[in-house]
């Protein structure tokens, strides 16, 4: 018995020595990027009483675009409709998104936001003007879904609202205009106008964004003459009555770091600033050889997860800009579309958008939701593109039928690091190597939440080995522990509406916790959230 607990003490020494001299011996890892690791285990070290930084909830952001079949078909139906619904919006994808707790829902767009002009989407619908959506797929778009239906969206699934406003077609008096229609509750042309459609109460709006990629569809502008409007729409925005705005401005393409550099010089620094947010947008697909979405080969897998994985730099890159101009941190920057963007699935209008969802998706969701949150002292939101039917989608519909997909598992699993703290991690991966390119196999951040529970994220990126994890919780006490998966057999591996549950999280259970030693062993191509209590 004396035997046995000396030889548990001196395993307990002899591992907290080995990682520790590991890590300090080779390199040190925190918030991102791992350090290489010879040996075949994964080590890593939570500073369980180390947390200072909150992770914001809006990091599980999401976005919805006029854009295919998103909003209409994918919310909206109309009243009329046999599809079940609530003044127009479908119930079911509603009681689906209230599980993974959206915290925030940007509208309208996207390159559709710089084209919408708002008052064509108020009052009766009959009466509605409609438009060409030019960007996508030059349908005609109707204005049945407008303002007074978003914001009845975000009340039934419980969200806040972060609108995008028209910069690039616009003009300054109607974003004026459309912030006092929605927000202000005393007695105003625009407020009254609200009333005559039938809202007598104004909304809350916080997040509003002047502008959406305006470099490109947005307007093609400089970023020396996007600073100049930002600055001059950003004046106009009014804080009406309680409401107080949280002004986003259009940040940077992936790496373009003169954008945000120009940006934060002439609009973002010193105590005037107006801007509270910077919005970046980065997606990742797999390359140039298979783009399919559900039909894809190792290199595309091992291509397409390295790709998701550079945001972690790109985000560095862009806050060390932001550090030099904003040095406590007063802007955020939010990226405010990310994902996955694969070909369109067979048969589907090419502006559309429409995609599958595999387990690689739920691999690039975990990946970089980890990274979010190891980032969260200045990445204050995230808006995965898009919501429903669009890109990498957290649902798909047809017809009245409804699916969820992988990447929605992920938002389940990981709604526990919501508004809770980020433990600093060390953590040393061994290598996913493919051909003569490799990429850290294992993915992680953990998070304490405000009864005391730490959860951690384990992403095992590599597709065909298992990832063994050995990890010391510093400064906990543990007592006990469980865990969930989500993987599959195939990387392929995806939901029908003829097989909707092929990839589902399930309890997971391969794990040992000694003390405050964990060890585990991820499957490969897995997704795994561990709760310590
Ligand atoms: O999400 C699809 C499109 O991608 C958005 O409309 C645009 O902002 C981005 O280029």
């Amino acid at each position: 018995m004396k035997l046995r607990l000396l030889s548990k003490k001196l395993f307990k020494r002899l591992f907290l020595f080995s990682i520790v001299s590991l890590i300090y011996c080779n390199q040190t890892y925190s918030a991102g990027a791992a350090a290489r690791n010879e040996s075949s285990v994964n080590r890593m070290i939570i500073h369980a009483d180390k947390g200072a930084e909150q992770i914001s909830r809006n990091i599980y952001g999401h976005f919805s675009e006029h854009l295919g079949r998103c909003i209409y078909e994918g919310f909206w139906v109309g009243e009329d409709s046999p599809i079940p619904n609530t003044r127009g919006i479908r119930n079911d994808v509603v009681e689906a998104l209230k599980k993974i707790k959206v915290p925030v829902l940007r509208w309208p767009g996207g390159c559709f936001a710089d084209e919408y002009h708002w008052m064509d989407g108020i009052g009766p619908k009959e009466k509605r003007p409609s438009m060409i959506n030019t960007h996508w797929g030059g349908v005609t778009e109707n204005n049945h879904f407008g303002t007074h239906e978003f914001l009845d969206l975000c009340e039934q699934l419980g969200c806040e609202p972060y609108i995008c406003g028209n910069v690039g077609s616009g003009t300054i008096q109607e974003m004026q205009q459309w912030v006092e229609y929605i927000t202000f509750d005393g007695k105003s042309p625009m407020a009254d106008l609200r009333r005559a459609n039938g809202r007598e109460e104004p909304w809350k709006v916080t997040f509003w964004a002047v502008g959406n990629e305006n470099w490109g569809c947005g307007g093609g502008m400089t970023p020396e003459h996007y600073a100049n409007l930002y600055r001059q729409f950003a004046t106009y925005l009014r804080n009406f009555s309680d409401n107080r705005l949280y002004k986003v401005a259009c940040g940077p393409s992936g790496g373009d770091y003169r954008w945000t550099e120009v940006l934060m010089r002439e609009a973002g620094g010193g105590r005037r600033s107006r801007m509270n947010g910077l919005a970046l947008h980065y997606y990742c697909g797999s390359g140039s050889r298979s783009r399919s979405a559900t039909q894809f080969d190792e290199i595309d897998w091992f291509e397409q997860l390295r790709r998701a994985l550079q945001i972690d730099e790109l985000i560095t890159e862009h806050s060390k800009i932001m550090d030099q101009y904003d040095p406590s941190k007063r802007v955020a920057l939010l990226v405010d579309e990310w994902g996955a963007w694969h070909n369109v699935e067979p048969g589907t209008n090419r502006g559309f958008l429409y995609q599958q969802n595999s387990l690689r998706d739920a691999l690039v969701a975990g990946v970089s939701l980890n990274i979010f949150n190891n980032h969260c002292d200045r990445v204050k939101m995230a808006n995965i593109a898009q919501i429903v039917n669009v890109l990498q989608a957290m649902i798909l519909t047809k017809g009245e039928q409804m699916i969820v997909t992988p990447t929605y598992h992920v938002f389940e699993m990981y709604k526990v690091h919501h508004d809770a703290t980020l433990l600093p991690i060390d953590l040393q991966s061994t290598d996913y190597r493919f051909g003569n390119n490799s990429i850290p196999a294992v993915n992680v951040s953990a998070s304490k939440d405000d009864s005391g529970t730490i959860h951690i994220s384990l992403c095992n990126l590599d597709p065909g080995n298992a990832a063994e994890v050995r990890c010391a919780l510093e400064g906990a006490d543990p007592k006990g522990i469980s865990g969930r998966i989500l993987t599959a057999e195939a990387m392929t591996a995806h939901n029908t509406f003829e097989n909707p549950n092929v990839v589902k999280p399930v309890t997971f259970s391969d794990y040992k916790l000694e003390g405050n030693i964990l060890t585990t062993t991820l499957p490969s191509k897995s997704v795994v959230v561990l709760e310590i209590k």
